[in-house]
């Protein structure tokens, strides 16, 4: 496509990596069930990917939450766009994200779901942007840990497109006024 600018994580190495987290997840968890909860809409691809291999019981259920507007960069505005339709209490909740960036969302979203009660909260990320990170957070499961460069594609979009991509690219330049997270 001509808005690649290169190729940071191919599909064989983002399927490949996925396969390895959900192998560690299976270990951690044996013997339980998960709560497998994807943070619409990045986390979608991760979700469905990662489920496939994990050998224990699951069950999926979606949140929506946004720190974005239609833009290039973080808001810090942390808001549910859609609940849970299951409750958590008494669950084991695996939250999936496609990525932490300042981490005010999941900031967010932990202690929500803290309130909710359930048995354990862990996050599986499948990138993890430190530069910008402005509270801390616990992360269990880190795919990849990446620059602070604007990544598009496995569930990132630009500008809600290019989710669906299979592979995880650059942005070139010149489609965008800075940042580096997509919207
Ligand atoms: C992105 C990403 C994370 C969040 C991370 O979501 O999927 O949920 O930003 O950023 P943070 O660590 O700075 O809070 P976004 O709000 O862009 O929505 P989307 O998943 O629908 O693209």
């Amino acid at each position: 496509m001509d808005i690649v600018d290169r190729i940071v994580l191919t599909e064989d190495v983002i399927q490949a990596r996925v396969k390895e987290l959900a192998a560690e997840v299976s270990h951690d968890y044996s013997g339980e069930t998960i709560s497998l909860l994807c943070i619409l809409k990045g986390g979608l691809m991760f979700l469905t990917d990662l489920s496939k291999h994990i050998t224990v019981p699951v069950s999926f259920d979606f949140i929506g939450i946004s720190s974005y507007g239609d833009s290039t960069r973080s808001s810090g505005v942390v808001r549910i766009t859609k609940d849970l339709e299951e409750s958590i209490e008494g669950r084991h909740v695996l939250i999936v994200e496609d990525i932490i960036d300042t981490g005010l969302t999941l900031s967010y979203l932990i202690k929500n779901l803290t309130s909710r009660h359930p048995a354990s909260i862990r996050i599986c990320t499948l990138l993890d942007k430190t530069a910008n990170r402005s509270v801390d957070i616990p992360v269990n499961y880190v795919g990849f840990q990446v620059p602070d460069e604007f990544l598009v594609g496995y569930g990132l979009d630009f500008r809600e497109l290019f989710r669906n991509t299979p592979y995880i690219f650059v942005l070139k330049p010149e489609l965008y006024s800075g940042g580096s997270n997509p919207a």
